[in-house]
């Protein structure tokens, strides 16, 4: 069901988090601290649906100043080189990794302590991860966050064969 399906081309990123799940992120919103997101499309009836039936589809979303994001984030993926999207699905075992409350723009995955830096393609900085967090190419479509193309590397931490098929 379209619920599970993975994030699509023009995609709305909505918050995730309960409180104001469902609701589309603003730039407002963002900043340094990861802001947790999931995408939302059409179902058969053209309906909004939010995909969460899978929760790979669990993003994790940033906005740092102009200038700070480098290489290897593909800056061409992100809005104007301040807000860069990720899958937020640890590619060790798949936990949801989260911000370092010990370093600052840094994440941390609260199972086996493998962290990331979001501000260079969320290469490994720490940990047992064995790659970086996929990078989700996005756009800003008026005033939504919007999804611009499929995941740039592998966001399926147990599935090689599932990314092969769909990249
Ligand atoms: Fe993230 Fe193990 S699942 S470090």
């Amino acid at each position: 069901t379209r619920d599970k399906m993975p994030p699509v081309k023009g995609d709305i990123l909505v918050h995730a988090v309960e409180s104001k799940e469902g609701q589309p992120i603003r730039m407002a919103d963002l900043s340094e601290k990861l802001v947790r997101a999931w995408p939302m499309g059409k179902d058969e009836d053209g309906n909004s649906i939010i995909r969460k039936g899978d929760p790979n589809n669990i993003l994790a979303v940033y906005r740092f100043p102009k200038g700070q994001i480098q290489a290897p984030t593909n800056l061409e993926a992100t809005v104007e080189g301040e807000i860069v999207v990720y899958s937020d699905v640890c590619t060790h075992a798949g936990c949801s990794v989260a911000d370092d409350d010990q370093r600052a723009g840094a994440m941390k995955c609260p199972c086996h302590s493998g962290q990331y830096d979001p501000k260079q393609g969320c290469k490994v900085i720490g940990g047992p991860p064995p790659r970086p967090l996929a990078q989700l190419p996005v756009r800003l479509d008026g005033e939504n966050l919007v999804v611009g193309d499929f995941f740039l590397q592998n966001p399926y931490p147990f599935n090689e064969a599932e990314w092969e098929a769909r990249k």
